[in-house]
């Protein structure tokens, strides 16, 4: 008998690659969908394999604000592991929507727990808590380990500190094995748009491609401990493989800016960036193609540079005070020497490598090949 998954939050940028991974390993993966208006499963057909996807990946529709919809779906399917990713995973927006935010970030991961307990699969079931370097906020130290005391900054981050307690507290009271796993920023290709990597790689694309004049970015010295999402899902598998439950801490150990990160995109297509003045009146200027009228890319191809394309020096990344956050987490960084230890998991990708990957896709998406 395969093993089963539940996933909620299949749909989202890890879903995907968990799925993708899950499928691999033989497993039977059901996954809790959002009735949307258009379809969301755009992921999960570029990421996993078809066949396999058809013979062993099973959506349901449903809700993590639904108790009953959750306690059905887990009473019915009766996995062996549970993923609990779903999440109003935006921090800025948290701020606009915290109580709908707290309904899914942390009743909703109370709400699996409760199902679990209810559906007398204690013994059986484990379930991984999708829990998040923003715990730690204004960080009380650097590099955060799993002993640094937690400080969130924002509506989701004081939801998602509800969840991890919740998980531990089940964990301590009726012995289940339910673990976190303390995810530092993980990126890629399917990355969110909004996320200020995707932004970034999305904006450089059309930017080198003369289809836009610049990117508006907020703060640009926040410092993130920024992985690769192929490679963080992994970790979750292994925190559920473990002999005993607990708490991880998932990173590179390794941290860039915002501004770094956008430098970087640009030096890939050969393209430095200047940067001049600061705070609100900090600017990037380069040498870029005109911004085509017709709307057609100009072709930019990495490494051909920008031949017969009319070029320009302008500011090609300025600051808009619209992306700041009421409260800001500056710094991130983490150290997974626990992960690495009793899990034998370490990051894969650089740095400059998921940069490029996420660079590439989006010029790629914007040529459509
Ligand atoms: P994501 O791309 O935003 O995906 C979130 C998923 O949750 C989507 O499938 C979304 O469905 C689903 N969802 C949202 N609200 C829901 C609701 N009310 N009921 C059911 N499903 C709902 O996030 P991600 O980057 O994959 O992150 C996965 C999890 O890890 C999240 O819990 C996030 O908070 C946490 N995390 C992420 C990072 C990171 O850097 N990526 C780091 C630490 C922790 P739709 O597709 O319909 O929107
Ligand atoms: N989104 C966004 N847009 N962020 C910007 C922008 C912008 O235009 N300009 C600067 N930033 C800064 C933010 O202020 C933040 O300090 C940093 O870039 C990263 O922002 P996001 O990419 O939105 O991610 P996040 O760190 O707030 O949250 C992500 O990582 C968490 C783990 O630490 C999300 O995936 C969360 O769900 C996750 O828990």
């Amino acid at each position: 008998m395969p093993k089963k998954a539940f996933i909620t939050g299949i749909t989202g940028q890890d879903g995907a690659y968990l799925t993708d991974l899950l499928l691999k390993k033989g497993y039977e993966v059901h996954g809790l969908m959002r009735r949307t208006s258009q379809f969301n499963t755009s992921r999960l057909e570029e990421l996993c394999a078809p066949e396999a996807a058809s013979e062993r990946l099973f959506l349901h529709y449903g809700d993590s604000t639904d108790s009953l919809n959750i306690t059905t779906l887990i009473e019915d399917i009766r996995p062996d592991e549970i993923y609990n990713l779903a999440a109003q995973s935006h921090v800025k927006v948290s701020f606009e929507m915290p109580i709908y935010t707290c309904d899914v970030d942390a009743l909703g991961t109370l709400r699996i727990l409760e199902a679990v307990r209810l559906a007398h699969l204690m013994d059986k079931t484990h379930i991984y808590q999708a829990s998040t370097s923003e715990l730690f906020g204004k960080v009380h130290e650097i590099p955060q380990t799993e002993k640094t005391p937690f400080h969130p900054r924002s509506p989701y981050g004081v939801a998602k500190l509800f969840a991890y307690w919740m998980t531990v507290n089940y964990r301590e009271s009726y012995g289940m094995f339910a673990s976190n796993g303390i995810l530092f920023n993980h990126e890629s290709p399917f990355r969110g748009e909004t996320f200020v990597t995707r932004k970034i790689t999305m904006a450089a694309a059309r930017i080198l491609n003369g289809l836009q004049d610049r990117l508006e970015l907020g703060n640009m010295d926040a410092k993130r401990d920024w992985g690769h999402a192929r490679d963080f899902v992994e970790a979750m598998w292994l925190i559920l493989q473990h002999d005993t439950p607990g708490d991880f801490i998932i990173a590179t150990g390794e941290q860039h800016s915002v501004r770094e990160f956008v430098t970087l995109a640009f030096e890939y297509a050969g393209v430095p960036i200047r940067w001049e003045g600061e705070g609100v009146n900090e600017v990037g200027i380069a040498c870029v193609p005109k911004v085509s009228e017709d709307g057609i890319p100009c072709g930019f191809i990495p490494g051909k540079g920008f031949e017969g394309v009319p070029m320009e020096e302008r500011v090609v990344v300025a600051v808009n005070p619209e992306f700041f956050r009421p409260a800001e987490v500056e710094t991130l960084l983490g150290n997974p020497a626990k992960s690495r230890d009793l899990l034998g998991w370490q990051a894969k990708t650089s740095f400059p490598q998921l940069v490029q990957e996420m660079l590439e896709y989006d010029l790629k998406k914007l040529s459509g090949k």
